[in-house]
């Protein structure tokens, strides 16, 4: 299969060393919340790589659901896959991808549980199917088929009719703390920006890269 007619110039933009911010996150908040403004789809998603024990890399896409100076926080059950290699390597990378403005964010550093209260807290914000879906779901363990599955739903129904849904033990955040960022926007003829920003004990350092 050739794919070389998908070929796409990259115009919408240039990123120059002196509109970039000092600190990492105000330039990422930046471009996130343009995205936001855009209505882009799934604006918030990003792709997150973590490695199992034997350093085996699996990526797969989750929802960012708050960026501070603490960290950058996702939720997902700590049984799964993710959970597994990032309970043996609290290290992850996450890339976002913004297609319609050609610009891609990667960051890459520290994983810790966000405390449980937090948690909690984002679970109950959340709508009552999908507290009964993570309730009823062994997120990445095997089940013999749907039919298995929509009966756990209706059995966690039976159980928790009145919306009143539990935190599931095995459930809650992540909290990836970024040593390093790199922001990447595409340029025509692939003559690409690119700035990588790496922690040092004054701030951070500031790089441009080639394309
Ligand atoms: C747009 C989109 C958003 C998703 N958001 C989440 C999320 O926030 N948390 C989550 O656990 N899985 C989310 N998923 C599902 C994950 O990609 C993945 O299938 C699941 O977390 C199991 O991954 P693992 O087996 O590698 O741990 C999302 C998938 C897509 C396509």
């Amino acid at each position: 299969m050739s794919l070389d007619s998908h070929r796409r110039e990259y115009r919408s933009g240039e990123l120059r060393r002196a509109q970039l911010e000092a600190d990492p996150l105000i330039q990422f908040r930046g471009w996130l919340e343009l995205a936001l403004e855009l209505d882009l789809k799934d604006a918030t998603a990003m792709a997150l790589a973590t490695a199992s024990p034997e350093a085996v890399p699996s990526v797969r896409i989750v929802l960012l659901k708050s960026c501070d100076a603490e960290g950058f926080s996702f939720f997902t059950d700590y049984r799964s896959q993710k959970g597994h290699d990032l309970a043996a390597n609290p290290v992850a990378s996450a890339l976002f991808h913004w297609r319609e403005l050609d610009r891609q964010v990667r960051l890459t550093g520290t994983v810790v549980k966000v405390p449980a209260a937090t948690s909690r807290e984002y679970f109950e914000s959340r709508p009552y199917t999908s507290r009964l879906a993570a309730s009823a779901s062994d997120q990445s363990s095997p089940i013999s088929d749907r039919a298995a599955l929509e009966a756990a739903l209706e059995q966690a129904g039976r159980q928790y009719p009145m919306e009143q849904v539990p935190v599931p033990d095995q459930w809650g955040g992540y909290l990836l703390r970024p040593e390093a960022f790199e922001f990447w926007q595409g340029r025509e003829g692939r003559l690409h920006d690119r700035f990588r920003y790496t922690r040092i004990s004054s701030g951070w350092r500031i790089e441009r890269l080639q394309p």
